[in-house]
């Protein structure tokens, strides 16, 4: 079925040729790892659901004049992106203590930073994707320090309009990662928001309840994966058709 040329597979997604010189496809898979893929299962939906909630985020970013590597989604799987040379850095932004967090620092899960935290973590599957400073991504050149400003910058903007959205829905933006790459057109260069923004991704927690509506059910072997990124699209008010034959709609998980 596949006749495009495959560009990269990650974890969780393809990225296939586009149509056009300078456009990608990327693809979602219903794959799920954690810890550096010792911890594998694919689970059925998945994909659909970081496609559409990815798109919503995307386009509403781009809207507010984040510049993104999303132009459109193109099927229930796949989203056309801008080409992009990934900066081998994870931006993770923090406003509650969580994950490994909690693990580093010995900070109790949950509580409230007094100040949102940004952080930098190498992109680097044989070391495990290490914590590191600004120091360590201009000196080994990973980014410029223009490019580490931008970054950070569009972090701080992408968790303050996060965090508003889903308040408004009643959910707990805890933390989120995120990937930039940079975009060449003609002897211009700049860094644009890439890869995607999902329950994959983010730590999202119910407000009133702090029931976990993201990764952490897999990664904690909580179950209700699915159900709970249904939760996240129907409150972001995203209509998913019936693309899960035998599953009637959104169920809250408990
Ligand atoms: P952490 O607490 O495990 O460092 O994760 C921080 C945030 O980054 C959390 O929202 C989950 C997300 N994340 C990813 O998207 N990919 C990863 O590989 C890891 C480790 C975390
Ligand atoms: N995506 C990462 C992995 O496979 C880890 C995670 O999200 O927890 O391993």
């Amino acid at each position: 079925m596949n006749r495009r040329r495959r560009i990269y597979e990650g974890k969780a997604k393809i990225l296939y040729e586009g149509p056009e010189p300078g456009t990608l496809v990327q693809h979602f898979k219903d794959d799920a790892t954690a810890f550096n893929n010792q911890k594998h299962d694919v689970i059925d939906g998945k994909g659909v659901l970081n496609n559409r909630i990815s798109e919503f985020i995307f386009s509403q970013l781009n809207t507010m004049g984040i510049p993104t590597h999303f132009i459109r989604r193109l099927n229930m799987r796949e989203q056309l992106i801008r080409q992009v040379e990934i900066v081998p850095i994870e931006v993770v932004v923090r406003n509650i203590a969580a994950g490994s967090l909690c693990k580093r620092l010995g900070a109790e899960e949950g509580t409230r930073l007094n100040r949102s935290i940004v952080e930098f973590y190498y992109k680097n599957d044989e070391l495990g994707d290490p914590l590191v400073s600004e120091e360590h991504i201009t000196s080994f050149g990973w980014a410029s320090p223009q490019e580490l400003d931008d970054m950070m910058t569009m972090a701080i903007r992408i968790n303050d309009f996060l965090t508003g959205l889903f308040l408004g829905v009643g959910i707990t933006l805890v933390d989120f990662k995120i990937e930039f790459g940079r975009q060449i057109e003609g002897d211009m260069m700049r860094i644009i928001l890439a890869d995607e923004i999902s329950p994959d991704s983010c730590r999202l927690w119910d407000t009133n309840t702090s029931e976990k509506l993201d990764k952490d059910r897999f990664r904690q072997n909580l179950g209700g994966m699915v159900e709970a990124y249904q939760e996240v699209a129907r409150r972001l008010g995203i209509f998913i058709d019936n693309e899960r034959p035998g599953h009637s709609g959104p169920v809250l998980v408990k």
